[in-house]
């Protein structure tokens, strides 16, 4: 039993027409990822990892081909041409978030993790001041409150509520009012969760700036399918991993930090490459300048170029039609699963997140639910898509307070859990499983990008229409 039945192309374009205007999204598939179609894939885990384009690989390839690059930063030739491909990289990059070279630095750092580790080791955390953060941040950026509290600071969680799992502006406003101190002071979200794909408003940057707070920016879900305009917008840090932009190159990440922000941050060691000079004898060290003070070792430099031609293949494209594209899909994907009944008219699915498509990115997080309203349990449903050659994501995705939420698991029972003799130091899932018995502990997540289409959204969708009982 569904309430919406009509199922075609044609019904898709009348409901979200603009997604005639994204065809060239079609012809690049064909042309540029011919092998999803041609392995038969349904790739909708985008969200953990973007595709590349054959012609990414092939322009890098032939660059290296054609050159002979040394490790950067030395006068030979070999180690000069290498360190004007990787600034020319760094350029772009700052170029293309449309960040003034004065304001912003561009750090490259291993992913995404790697950039909020800067941040988190480096703050000036101290008692009296704070870090703030959401509910729904990946492991990464809750991992900042280990430093905030070896050094003192106090950390706070802002929730984030059913169903929509948005966090209330009002209670936003109140936290960044009422804790503001003369200490440094940090607020840390996701520009889009990747738990729920809500996107949080970029107006907390302004207001947190207001109450004398820094901001960290975590956009590592967020800038696949979005436009951030760093001459619009100005946090302090923001976060991410290009391999999520455009599949290749990973092990390159980036943090854009504000240079005024920047000069506050201090590094707990120094490394190869980050210092003017260091001495043995003097016990002394002085650290670069901007970049240079944050980039330890030797950058992962052959595969700098490789960011600049991502960056030139989405241009090419246009994130707004990346955007536009990824909107429909979501917007259809969404409306289609929710109108899934079984027959004794209990929902198929139920979503953790925005049911429209304002606000929200490409990510769609759900449990398949029994017509009696038990979950499936995520793993099946993981083993089956697999079987039917559709690639999605189970568990939390890193991003437990949105898990906690979504599933409604408590902190009255998650301390019981952490407190039972043997958890004190190690606890494997199947434990934590077993410890919130009854409840689900993970959840189903799709996400869409760059060059999903029509036909994957379909194959998704008569997956689910598999979880239906129909009498
Ligand atoms: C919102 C968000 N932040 C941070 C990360 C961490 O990225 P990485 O694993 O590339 O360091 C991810 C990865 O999924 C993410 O989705």
């Amino acid at each position: 039993m569904e309430t919406q039945t009509d199922h075609t192309f044609e019904a898709f374009i009348s409901r979200y027409p603009t997604c005639a205007r994204t065809a060239v999204l079609d012809d690049l598939r064909a042309r540029d990822y011919a092998r999803l179609d041609a392995g038969g894939h349904v790739y909708l885990d985008y969200t953990g990892g973007s595709l590349y384009a054959d012609s990414q690989l092939r322009e890098h390839m032939a660059l290296l081909r054609a050159g002979v690059f040394g490790n950067p930063h030395s006068s030979n030739p070999t180690s000069r041409a290498m360190t004007e491909l990787d600034e020319r990289a760094r350029q772009h990059v700052l170029r293309y978030f449309n960040a003034s070279p004065q304001e912003y630095a561009a750090i490259f750092t291993a992913n995404a993790s790697g950039a909020l580790k800067l941040v988190g080791e480096s703050y000036p955390f101290r008692a009296g001041g704070n870090f703030l953060l959401t509910f729904d941040n990946h492991n990464s950026v809750n991992g900042i409150r280990e430093f905030a509290r070896a050094k003192g600071a106090r950390i706070t969680y802002l929730p984030v509520g059913l169903p929509d799992m948005r966090a209330d502006d009002a209670a936003v406003l109140d936290a960044l009012e009422r804790l503001k101190s003369n200490a440094d002071n940090l607020f840390a979200y996701p520009a889009q969760s990747n738990f729920s794909g809500v996107q949080h408003p970029l107006d907390w940057i302004e207001q947190a700036h207001a109450r004398g707070w820094d901001v960290l920016l975590d956009a590592a879900a967020f800038t696949p399918t979005n436009r951030l305009d760093l001459s619009q917008v100005h946090p302090d840090f923001v976060s991410l991993s290009f391999y999520k932009m455009f599949g290749y190159p990973t092990g390159v990440g980036c943090l854009l930090a504000r240079r005024a922000t920047l000069a506050k941050l201090r590094r707990p060691w120094f490394a190869g490459g980050t210092i003017t000079v260091a001495s043995v004898q003097g016990d002394k060290y002085y650290l670069g300048e901007g970049e240079m003070a944050f980039e330890d070792g030797t950058l992962n430099y052959l595969m700098l170029p490789a960011v600049e031609i991502g960056l030139k293949h989405l241009e090419s494209i246009g994130v707004e039609v990346i955007h536009e594209r990824v909107r429909c899909l979501t917007g259809w994907l969404i409306d289609n699963l929710l109108a899934l009944r079984h027959a004794n008219g209990e929902p198929v699915a139920r979503l953790y997140g925005p049911a429209s498509t304002e606000r929200r990115g490409g990510t769609v997080t759900i449990n398949f639910y029994t017509p009696e309203g038990r979950a499936v349990d995520h793993r099946i449903v993981e083993q089956k898509a697999s079987a039917a050659n559709i690639s999605l994501r189970t568990g939390c995705f890193c991003n437990p307070g949105g898990g906690e939420i979504a599933l409604g698991i408590e902190a009255r029972e998650l301390s019981a859990c952490f407190r039972q003799p043997g958890h004190e130091q190690r606890l494997t899932l199947d434990d934590f499983r077993l410890c919130i018995d009854g409840k689900s502990s993970g959840a189903v997540r799709v996400s869409l990008g760059i060059v999903s289409n029509f036909e994957d959204v379909q194959r998704f969708l008569r997956f689910a229409r598999g979880f239906q009982e129909s009498r």
